[in-house]
């Protein structure tokens, strides 16, 4: 049964910014995107590029290795060359922490 994971206050993760924690071997990329947060995968189903070191765009991360867009609500690729979602997680906030769960495998 997956669990909750902190990743940081809610305060240290500013609008516009991200964060990338292990969760038992999982990078996961956790956004604030004018105040709620969402997480997806830190990995392009193109070739593996490390998404959360791209450029964000309101709700937009563009993949720094060959340009793919991903939705960061949902993980859905919006350009080529990525054809294929990353995963995304359930989020939330408890005690002033942000919180992640990988629950792919429950
Ligand atoms: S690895 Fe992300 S677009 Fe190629």
């Amino acid at each position: 049964m997956a669990e909750w994971v902190t990743v940081c206050t809610a305060g240290e993760l500013s609008p516009g910014t991200s964060k990338v924690v292990d969760v038992d071997g999982a990078l996961i990329a956790v956004f604030n995107i004018e105040g709620e947060f969402f997480a997806i995968e830190d990995v392009c189903t193109h070739d593996g590029g490390e998404l959360a070191s791209g450029t964000l765009i309101g709700d937009q991360i563009i993949c720094p290795r060959h340009g793919a867009k991903f939705c960061v609500r949902t993980g859905e690729a919006l350009s080529a060359p990525a054809y294929e979602p990353t995963a995304r997680f359930p989020v939330r906030v408890q005690g002033g922490n942000v919180q992640v769960m990988d629950d792919r495998w429950d």
